[in-house]
């Protein structure tokens, strides 16, 4: 992409190839806010008097752990770190970051991998962590109230012991957080069959710079009353509101579930066996998909994994016991009818965890392979998989930038992590990812599924977006938040940032 700035009030030119955009935009839309360091010094001193010194972390290395996330993104450390520990201090907070023009960064769990939580102008960032409790489990309504600290594993063990059932499961469930989840609308292995978290916020309470708390939403099931902000607020990476407690609609517990654990030779034919479940109206709640790459690593790391195997499918059924047993027999006979290699099926919480243990411990694993991982989280049709990673694999050659890809085949959701150790070799990697986005943008995909925008996919908007429609949420994005202080630098591409 080749951006330039065309004098007032900003245009700017954006090329994608043969395509020319011309973006107008305001310098407030799209720079991150300078804020004067002595406004900085007064913003702090009035958080002391207000929360007082136990709720802020300004030492050089205690705000430095909350200034990454899991991914590469880099930071511009933060000048302090409020711990909230109430609704009322972040209103503080964000009375205290607009009257003195200081950014604020939200975090929940730190758990995010496009840097939507990692602060890049320094200013505040605003933990959520401290509030932890999980305010209401409603088991005759089947509805939760939790705050935004709120561990999601811990959720969903408290709303399993009552028979309910939470489905959202990103892979960093024992540490991520539902403030998190909500804002980066979360998926995860189950979203195949039960959806994303979006599927399940029925409302929540947003607060908004300046220091204003809104109730958005309902604790209904069914709602159409206005326009639905709540849907608005998820996936929208803490850059409209900083979010409180929020309820969360459940869905009954499965009687029981079934794992199975199929190798096959080929990427082609474990890529065919999602085909062919879909057609025969099969709906697992995930289809987890291994390449080859993704094999060497579990490999290396002492997994038993068949040396033939070039692909691993990870399924899993749920329902009544009896239904699972037929959906997991009629599984293995299409994995069999594909020529596959094993076919391991497990029922109980201990033999499933085993098979789900070399899926979980991948992610290390992979990042073990070279000293620096970028991990896309695209998404195709199911049907563009297969051409998605053989473009993948002729990218990889041409730029000999390794790739492991692994992901949710079921929602043609696929994990491209792209490995490399040495430093210059970093405008490779770029120029891969660019190559990769514009085959997904030609597949009819998206570039990303679950993990969100956040700063390092944001110079890429405008490959799959058009000016217009960056532009309508631009808009948006200032109602919300007129002074652009509500994590800054987020979403939306800054003029000079390289790569299309
Ligand atoms: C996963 C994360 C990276 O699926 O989304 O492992
Ligand atoms: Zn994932």
């Amino acid at each position: 992409m080749g951006a330039s700035s065309l004098g007032e009030p900003a245009t700017l030119l954006v090329t994608c190839g043969s395509a020319l955009y011309i973006l107008r935009v305001t310098e407030a839309s799209f720079s991150v806010p300078p804020s004067a360091p002595a406004s900085v010094e007064r913003a702090k001193r009035e958080l002391r008097r207000q929360l007082g010194d136990s709720k802020l972390l300004e030492a050089e290395e205690a705000v430095a752990r909350y200034a990454r996330d899991e991914s590469e993104a880099e930071a511009e450390p933060p000048d302090v770190v409020v711990l909230a520990e109430s609704r009322e201090d972040i209103l503080t907070t964000l009375a205290i970051a607009e009257r003195f023009r200081v950014p604020v960064t939200p975090r929940a769990g730190g758990t995010g991998r496009t840097g939507g939580a990692v602060p890049v102008a320094r200013g505040i960032v605003l933990s959520v962590s401290g509030m932890n409790q999980i305010r209401e489990i409603d088991a005759r309504e089947g509805l939760a109230v939790v705050g935004p600290g709120v561990v999601l594993a811990d959720l969903q063990r408290a709303v399993e012991a009552e028979g309910w059932f939470y489905p959202p499961d990103p892979n960093s469930l024992q540490t991520c957080q539902l403030g998190g989840n909500v804002a980066e609308n979360a998926g995860g292995p189950r979203a195949f069959k039960y959806g994303v978290t979006r599927d399940y916020v029925l409302g929540m309470e947003a607060f908004l710079m300046g220091g204003q708390a809104l109730s958005v939403g309902r604790r209904t099931r069914k709602g159409v009353t206005g326009y639905d902000v709540t849907a608005l607020l998820v996936g929208s990476e803490g850059t409209l509101a900083v979010l409180g407690d929020v309820t969360l609609r459940l869905i009954p517990k499965p009687a029981s579930v079934m794992t199975l654990l199929i190798s096959f030779a080929s990427l082609t034919a474990a890529a065919g066996l999602v085909e062919a479940a879909t057609a025969a109206r099969l709906v697992p709640r995930c289809f987890e998909l291994l390449d080859r790459n993704t094999l060497a690593a579990m490999r290396a790391e002492g997994n038993p994994i068949d040396p033939r195997a070039e692909a691993l499918l990870l399924v899993e059924v749920d329902g009544e016991p009896a239904a699972c047993e037929r959906d997991a027999e009629r599984l293995a006979a299409l994995a069999d009818d594909l020529g596959a290699l094993t076919v391991e099926v497990a029922q109980g919480e201990a033999p499933r965890e085993r098979l789900w243990a070399a899926r979980r411990a991948m992610s290390p694993a992979v990042r073990k392979m070279a000293k620096h991982k970028l991990s896309e989280d695209v998404v195709v049709p199911r049907q563009a998989m297969g051409e998605l990673l053989s473009r993948v694999a002729r990218v990889s050659e041409e730029t000999q930038i390794r790739t492991v890809t692994y992901g949710h085949a079921g929602d043609g959701n696929l994990h491209v992590n792209f490995l490399w150790d040495h430093e210059e070799e970093r405008p490779k990697v770029e120029r891969s990812i660019e190559r990769l986005f514009q085959a997904v943008v030609e597949l009819r995909g998206t570039l990303s599924g679950e993990h969100g925008i956040g700063v390092l996919k944001a110079p890429y908007l405008p490959l799959e977006q058009s000016p217009q429609l960056i532009q309508l949420q631009r808009e948006l994005k200032r109602v919300f938040d007129p002074q652009g202080l509500l994590n800054p630098g987020k979403i939306f591409p800054r003029v000079g940032h390289g790569a299309c």
